[in-house]
C-alpha cells in the first residue's frame, strides 16, 4: 500500500505515474518541523536503512550523510555526499517496522542517517515544499514492489546490448575503431559494441561526425554492423555555440536554451568551450532535442549515452569575468595564509560552482524556475528527451540509450552508468554495492565502468571486475583519457578474460530472462541478502549479491587474495566457473565457508531446486 502526503506546494517531477489521492493528516513514523524545515524519526539501534540508489559507501546507509544534489564529481570516495543522481527512496529496515518512503522533489535534499546522532533519520529540505510516498508492503522486497509499482516500468533496452562493450575516452578515427574491432575478433573475444566518446564528434558538437576522422561515417556505421558491432556515440548536453552550427542556429532563433535572469542566453563552458545549455525541461525542447537523435539514427546508429548533464560546468561567462577581475586584486600583493588560500579556491572552485546554477531559468510547466529548484532534473529530462523521440522514431526497434545524470522516473526511458569511478579495488566494491539501490529505484540497465574509469588498471583488478560484470546488464569496459589503455587484449591473461566474457555470452538467455522478469514483474535483479534471509547475519553482508530468484554472488574484490569468506544463507550449490564449459560443483552448507577463487574463476551459489541454464557462447549476442 502506498500513501501519498504533500507539504507545501511541490514542483511536480513526473516520476509518480500511478494517480495516488493525498492522504490528509500528519505523516506517518515521522515528526515534522515546519521552523527547521525537517523531518525526523527515531531509529531503533537494529534498524537499517536501504536505498537512494547511486550513492557512496555501502548498502545499509547508516551512518553517513547523504545530499541529493546531482554533481559532476570524478572522485568517489566516501566522504562524499552527492554523485551524480538523486534517488529518494529509502526502506526503513527495523525489528518492529519496516516501512519505504520516496521524497518526490526536485529540490536538494539532505538525508542525515544517524550522523549526527546515531539514533536519527533526519531528512531535511532547502524549501519545505514536497510529496512524500510512504510505502508498505509484506516484507522489504514487497515495499521495492509496490514502491516500482508506482512508478513505471523500467527501460527495456535492445538484446545486443546486453553483450560485451568496449570504450575509451576516445577512439580518435575508424582505424582506431577497426583496430578494437579485429583484435576482439582476431582473439576470439565476443563483443557487441564500441563506445564512441567525444572525439568522434567535429569540434564537440552534438550531431555531428568530424569527417576527416570518419569519413562516410554511415558506411563505416554499416561497415561494423555488418561484423555484428554496433556503435554507440556519446551526446554531451550543452550545444555548442558557433555560427551556422544548426543545433545553435535554431536553439537560439526558437529560445530554447536556458536564459539568465536578464533573458540572455546563458553561456557557459563544457568541451567545445561556450555552449548554451537547451531548456529540457520545456516540452517543446524536448520534442526538438530529441528529434536531433534522428541525425544519427538515420546513419544506422541505435544506440547512445547522455553525459555531462547534471549539468556539468566547466565554467559561466559571467562567473570567468567576475573571477578575472577579483584575480586582479592578488596581483603584487604578498599573499599570506588567507590571501593565498582565498586565491586558490577562487579558480580551484570554478567548475560546477552551486552559484552558477542559480544564474539560470528554465521554462517548466509553464512557469519560469531558477535552475537550482530543478536541477536534479536535468539529466533526467535529457534522456527523457531522447526516450520520448525514440518512441516516434523508431516504435519498433528498441534503440540503446543510457544516462550519466538521473532522478527517479528516468528509468522509464534509459539506464544509467555509474559515471567517472577509479581503477581502485575499493570501487569495484562500491559497484556491487550500488547495483541493488539502482534496482530499488527502477534502473535495471545499469552498470559501473568496468576496469575503472581514472587512474591506472591492473590486470587482476580488471579480471576480478569483469568477473563481477558478466552479471550486470550493462557490460561496458570504460577508461579516461590518459590513464593506462585497459581493452582486454591488451593484457597476458588474454585466454583467461576471454573465458570470463564467454560465459557472460552463455549465460545470456538466463540472464535477459531474469532482466525481464525483473522489469514485468517490478523486481529487482540484484538484491541484498537481507532482502529474501531474515537471519541478522544475512542483514551485515554487503559483498555478496543474490541475482534474480535464485543466484547468489560473492565477487572477489581483493587485490592478491585467492579465494574469500562466502557466508550461506541456507544450503546451496557452488559452481566455480573457469569456463562456460569447465567448472567445479560443489554442495555447501548453510554457514561460513572460506572458499577459493583465482584469478579467472566466478562463485555462482545456486539456491536448492534450482539449475542454471549454460549455452555454447558466440561472438555476438544475436
Ligand atoms: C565524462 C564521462 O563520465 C566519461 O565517461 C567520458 O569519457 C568523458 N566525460 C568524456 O566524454
Amino acid at each position: 500500500m502506498v500513501r501519498k502526503y504533500r507539504i507545501g506546494e511541490p514542483i511536480p517531477t513526473d516520476s509518480v505515474v500511478a494517480e495516488i489521492e493525498i492522504t490528509s493528516g500528519e505523516i506517518p513514523f515521522f515528526t515534522r518541523d515546519d521552523e527547521k524545515k525537517s523531518l525526523s524519526l527515531e531509529l531503533g539501534d537494529s534498524d537499517r536503512i536501504w536505498g537512494l540508489g547511486e550513492t557512496t559507501r555501502g548498502m545499509n546507509k547508516r551512518g553517513w550523510i547523504y545530499i541529493s544534489n546531482n554533481t559532476d564529481d570524478p572522485v568517489h570516495t566516501e566522504d562524499k555526499k552527492s554523485l551524480y543522481a538523486s534517488q529518494n527512496f529509502l526502506i526503513v529496515d527495523g525489528n518492529d517496522r519496516k516501512f519505504g518512503i520516496y521524497v518526490d522533489t526536485p529540490e536538494r535534499v539532505t538525508f542525515d542517517i544517524g550522523y549526527t546522532k546515531a539514533s536519527q533519520l533526519v531528512i531535511s529540505f532547502d524549501d519545505f515544499d514536497f510529496d512524500i510516498y510512504v510505502v508498505q508492503g509484506e516484507n522489504l522486497k514487497d515495499i521495492v514492489h509496490q514502491f516500482r509499482k508506482i512508478i513505471g516500468k523500467s527501460y527495456v533496452p535492445p538484446k545486443w546490448a546486453f553483450g560485451y562493450g568496449q570504450c575509451r575516452w576516445s577512439y580518435m578515427n575508424a582505424d582506431e575503431v577497426r583496430e578494437v574491432a579485429d583484435k576482439y575478433d582476431k582473439a576470439g573475444i565476443p563483443l557487441d559494441m564500441i563506445y564512441l566518446d567525444i572525439d568522434y564528434m567535429e569540434r564537440y558538437k552534438d550531431f555531428t561526425v568530424d569527417d576527416k576522422a570518419f569519413p562516410d561515417f554511415p558506411a563505416f556505421v554499416k561497415e561494423m554492423k555488418d561484423r555484428g558491432i554496433h556503435l554507440v556515440p556519446i551526446i554531451d548536453a550543452g550545444v555548442k555555440i558557433e555560427e551556422g552550427y544548426n543545433v545553435y542556429e535554431e536553439g537560439v532563433a526558437n529560445d530554447y536554451f536556458c536564459k539568465k535572469e536578464n533573458g540572455e542566453n546563458l553561456v557557459a563552458a563544457v568541451w567545445p568551450g561556450k555552449v548554451h545549455f537547451p531548456d529540457f525541461l520545456d516540452d517543446k525542447v524536448r520534442k526538438w532535442f530529441g528529434n536531433k537523435y534522428k541525425v544519427l539514427l538515420d546513419m544506422g546508429i541505435e544506440g547512445f549515452w547522455n553525459d555531462m548533464n547534471e549539468p556539468a560546468i566547466f565554467y559561466t561567462e559571467d562567473h570567468l569575468k567576475e573571477v578575472f577581475e577579483k584575480i586582479e586584486d592578488y596581483k603584487g600583493r604578498n599573499l599570506d595564509i588567507n590571501s593565498f588560500f582565498e586565491f586558490k579556491d577562487l579558480v580551484g572552485t570554478i567548475s560546477n560552482n552551486p552559484e552558477d546554477y542559480k544564474r539560470f531559468y528554465h521554462n517548466y510547466k509553464g512557469r519560469k524556475i531558477r535552475h537550482d529548484k530543478v536541477h536534479n532534473l536535468y539529466g533526467y529530462n535529457m534522456t527523457r528527451a531522447a526516450g520520448e523521440a525514440f518512441e516516434r522514431l523508431s516504435p519498433d526497434k528498441p534503440i540503446l540509450m543510457f544516462s550519466r545524470s538521473s532522478f527517479v522516473g528516468m528509468h522509464r526511458y534509459g539506464g544509467v552508468w555509474c559515471g567517472d569511478n577509479m581503477s581502485w579495488w575499493s570501487h569495484l566494491l562500491l559497484n556491487i554495492q550500488q547495483m541493488p539501490a539502482l534496482n530499488m529505484c527502477g534502473f535495471l540497465y545499469s552498470g559501473a565502468d568496468i576496469g575503472g574509469f581514472g587512474a591506472d588498471t591492473t590486470e587482476d583488478l580488471l579480471l576480478r571486475w569483469t568477473a563481477f560484470g558478466i552479471f550486470t546488464p550493462l557490460f561496458r569496459n570504460h577508461s579516461a583519457m590518459g590513464t593506462r589503455r585497459q581493452e582486454i587484449y591488451r593484457f597476458e591473461k588474454i585466454e583467461t578474460f576471454k573465458k570470463l566474457i564467454e560465459l557472460r555470452y552463455s549465460l545470456l538467455p538466463f540472464l535477459y530472462c531474469e532482466f525481464m522478469k525483473a522489469v514485468e514483474q517490478d523486481e529487482m535483479l540484484f538484491k541484498p541478502l537481507r532482502f529474501e534471509y531474515e537471519d541478522e547475519r544475512s542483514a551485515e553482508v554487503e559483498d555478496q549479491l543474490l541475482f534474480g530468484e535464485h543466484l547468489m554472488l560473492a565477487p572477489v574484490y581483493k587485490q592478491n587474495a585467492t579465494g574469500r569468506y562466502v557466508y550461506l544463507p541456507e544450503d546451496m550449490k557452488m559452481f566455480r566457473f573457469r569456463a562456460y564449459n569447465d567448472y567445479d560443483e560443489q554442495e555447501l552448507t548453510k554457514g561460513d565457508h572460506y572458499v577459493k577463487a583465482d584469478l579467472g574463476e566466478v562463485l555462482v551459489f545456486v539456491r536448492n531446486g534450482f539449475e542454471l541454464p549454460l549455452v555454447k557462447p558466440a561472438l555476438r549476442v544475436e
